[in-house]
């Protein structure tokens, strides 16, 4: 089965990804020596601040396909963004179309400060479950709140939340505590999506091959989470 990364930074000049089409080549490159057929390109969004530039976002992605077709990778980007959550706003620009959802599902990669309160990630997600929505809550390691509270990462995939933990986590955890915390979640079946969440081709790259053969060195049931299961498969 190919891999699937349903958070990447790879299209240029919209956010601090890729800086030019040179990188946006060596991340397209990198995804096909780690196995990785299908890419969201999850811009970072944050409509409080301003709109999110949507139709030069889209001729990103079709220039991105373009280049995948010409450089014969095999490899198809698909639409996404990774939205700083802001309350109304971001359920007013999922429902207008104003951010695109995950692979034009209606799945919404959301990311919030780290020290946001447990309370407002509830309320966000049933706020999105409410017009239709789920919420896909990227790098979940880094949320204060979450760390090490299992009853409410399951409290918040019982409300319908897909958690996603970075590929760089797994295989190099900041820590023995952060080692243990990853571990867990990924014993107890707590995580959904593994991602690159790659911005570069070299320091934050794509490294889903090694985070992959870590996983499964451990848990070789886990190769879905690779997978980009209800996006991408
Ligand atoms: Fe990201």
């Amino acid at each position: 089965m190919p891999l699937a990364d349903i958070h990447c930074h790879l299209l240029p000049g919209l956010d601090d990804g890729a800086r030019d089409w040179g990188t946006t080549e060596a991340m397209l490159r990198r995804d096909y020596e780690n196995g990785i057929a299908k890419v969201i390109a999850t811009t970072h969004a944050d409509p409080t601040v301003k709109p999110f530039p949507l139709s030069k976002y889209m001729e990103a992605l079709e220039k991105a396909n373009e280049l995948c077709g010409e450089l014969g990778l095999g490899v198809t980007v698909y639409p996404g963004c990774e939205v700083m959550y802001g309350e109304g706003v971001t359920e007013r620009m999922l429902e207008d179309g104003r951010l695109p959802g995950l692979a034009g599902t209606r799945k919404a990669l959301v990311e919030f400060y780290p020290d946001v309160k447990y309370d407002a990630v509830l309320a966000a997600l049933r706020r999105l479950a409410y017009i239709g929505y789920t919420a896909v809550l990227a790098h979940i390691e880094r949320y204060e709140c979450l760390y090490k509270r299992y009853d409410r990462i399951r409290e918040l995939r019982e409300a319908g939340a897909k958690t996603q933990v970075n590929c760089s986590t797994v295989i190099k955890p900041p820590g023995f505590f952060a080692k243990r915390y990853i571990d867990t979640l990924l014993s107890d079946g707590l995580v959904d999506y593994l991602a690159t969440d790659a911005h570069s081709d070299n320091t934050r790259r794509v490294n889903m091959k090694e985070a992959y053969d870590t996983v499964i060195a451990r848990y070789p049931d886990r190769g879905h989470l690779f997978e980009g299961k209800e996006l991408l498969s």
